[in-house]
């Protein structure tokens, strides 16, 4: 399929350019990967610099959480990889995919994605109850400090009609009727969202983005179940957790997990 934007290298040099300016690492566009997350994992052991960004127009191996395939036609979507280089404990790190929805979902709003975009704890953007980007962070450790933190982000941007079952769980810009889709424009600006974020998040910590965060989130309120823990979900605690209110064990916070949702029509 024919691209719809012009994402070329000089373009995404350029909008990275005027969003992180001389704070930007390498910035890597190639037509076809594997993954870019694959990629910028091997940039980030050979000491690629931090806020290093891959891109790629099609992925042949796209992976999504717990081992899930992305879906990634040429064309259609941006496939992005940031490289970080945090001074912390891994540890730290763990509510960070956080901060990354909030700010691809701020970008989105930014460019006209109506209603607002809200974050389904803990890796999904969601438009209404449907998917419009995923995230998946991986890092890798070297005595007892993260030496790279690889932030992959996927957003559909053009695609008109989801293959299968995707065409009930997910959303695009063009299906929200966004007019400005530019990867290449799409790309920086996110990458300068997360790279803020994350300068931020490594000596403040959590506590400033709690409110940014809670106020997107999309599960609320809502019936809900994470692995065996049932309930109402009652909010992201100050740590980041999802706590959901059971039946019969209180409050219960929860570090990770697939949240399904009980209300979905
Ligand atoms: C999820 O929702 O399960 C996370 C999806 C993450 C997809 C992005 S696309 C760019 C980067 N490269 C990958 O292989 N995965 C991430």
């Amino acid at each position: 399929m024919a691209p719809h934007d012009a994402l070329d290298g000089e373009s995404l040099r350029a909008a990275v350019s005027r969003t992180l300016g001389d704070r930007a690492g390498h910035v890597v566009l190639v037509e076809t990967t594997a993954s870019t997350n694959d990629d910028a994992k091997r940039a980030a052991v050979a000491g690629a610099p931090a806020r290093s960004i891959f891109v790629a127009d099609a992925q042949t191996a796209g992976r999504g959480r717990q081992g899930r395939v992305w879906h990634s036609p040429p064309g259609d979507n941006l496939y992005l990889s940031i490289v970080l280089r945090p001074e912390a404990p891994p540890t730290q790190f763990a509510p960070f995919a956080l901060l990354v929805g909030v700010a691809v979902a701020e970008e989105i709003d930014a460019i006209g994605g109506s209603p607002a975009a809200r974050i389904k704890w803990p890796n999904d953007v969601w438009v209404g109850d449907k998917k419009i980007a995923g995230i998946l962070i991986e890092a890798s450790i070297a005595g007892g400090r993260v030496a790279s933190l690889v932030v992959g982000i996927g957003v559909n941007v053009h695609t008109a009609s989801f293959p299968g079952e995707l065409a009930t769980i997910a959303t695009s810009l063009a299906l929200l009727g966004v007019v400005q889709r530019d990867r290449a424009r799409l790309a920086a600006g996110i990458a300068r969202r997360v790279c803020d974020a994350e300068a931020r998040f490594a000596t403040a910590g959590l506590a400033p983005f709690l409110g940014d965060v809670r106020g997107r989130d999309a599960l609320l309120g809502r019936p809900v179940r994470v692995e065996s823990v049932e309930g109402v979900a009652a909010g992201i605690d100050e740590a980041g957790r999802l706590v959901v209110r059971t039946e019969d064990a209180g409050d219960v916070p929860v570090v990770a997990g697939h949240v399904e949702l009980l209300d979905a029509s």
